[in-house]
């Protein structure tokens, strides 16, 4: 794993925006694998400003979203299908009917997450997995088990990122229990993947996630297999090092 060291929330921003901006500039038709929460909005913001000054074209990138609340209709706020329209896909040139995000409106979750698989799979699998990382070491929706998980799946939230997402929602009650997400096994199948983390929140997931036992009772210990994974965290995400 590669780490990479920013000084703050701005500089992991634009470092990590710069890196998937040479993905698209190098490949125009890219597929992007990408995140939600509050960590990629800064990057997403870059890369918008590198779009509107007519730096990066995102008109033949393709992408696919790691995960999705069950039960959320496309245009809910508190839906990832409205956050990336909202951050990042209504302020580019990319083709919505480019854009992928598993289906939570489908309450039907085997044929949700089949259909997620087939078409990642169908792709080709992204070029570059842009992720997140939860307190509890998750990536995706991908809870701390006992076993790696393999393709898109339903899976039951921890109380511990129910509390933690429930900063975007009125209160805890609202947020829901249950999310369609990328299995670690498709994760794993990006030819390159760039997490980045910020703030003191992470430092422990993210020590453990690269200097950690590979396990899964924290799911983003995986990536020290990945022979492209490139971290890039600021200070206070990686002040336990
Ligand atoms: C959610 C998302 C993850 C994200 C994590 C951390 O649980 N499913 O993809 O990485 O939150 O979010 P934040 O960046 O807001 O700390």
């Amino acid at each position: 794993m590669r780490i990479i060291h920013a000084k703050n929330y701005d500089d992991m921003s634009r470092k990590a925006a710069n890196i998937i901006s040479a993905q698209v500039i190098l490949k125009p038709d890219s597929v992007l694998g990408l995140a939600t929460g509050t960590t990629p909005i800064g990057a997403y913001q870059q890369l918008i400003a590198w779009h509107q000054k007519g730096d990066v074209s995102f008109a033949e990138v393709s992408t696919y979203n790691l995960d999705e609340y069950r039960g959320l209709k496309h245009d809910e706020p508190q839906s990832y299908h409205y956050f990336m329209n909202e951050q990042f896909f209504s302020s580019i040139d990319i083709k919505p009917a480019h854009t992928h995000v598993p289906d939570g409106s489908n309450p039907d979750a085997e044929a949700a997450c089949a259909e997620y698989d087939r078409l990642v799979e169908a792709a080709g699998y992204p070029d570059l997995q842009l992720l997140g990382i939860g307190n509890n070491g998750h990536i995706g929706f991908n809870e701390p088990d006992s076993v790696f998980s393999k393709g898109t799946h339903c899976v039951d939230l921890t109380e511990s990122t129910i509390e933690a997402n429930s900063r975007l929602f009125n209160s805890p009650d609202e947020v829901p229990r249950q999310a369609y997400t990328m299995g670690v096994q498709t994760i794993m199948q990006a030819r390159s993947i760039l997490v980045i983390a910020s703030g003191s929140n992470k430092a422990q997931a993210v020590f453990d996630m690269c200097k950690g036992p590979v396990t899964p009772a924290c799911p983003a210990s995986i990536l020290q297999l990945h022979p492209h994974a490139i971290v890039v965290a600021d200070e206070d995400a990686l002040s336990l090092f």
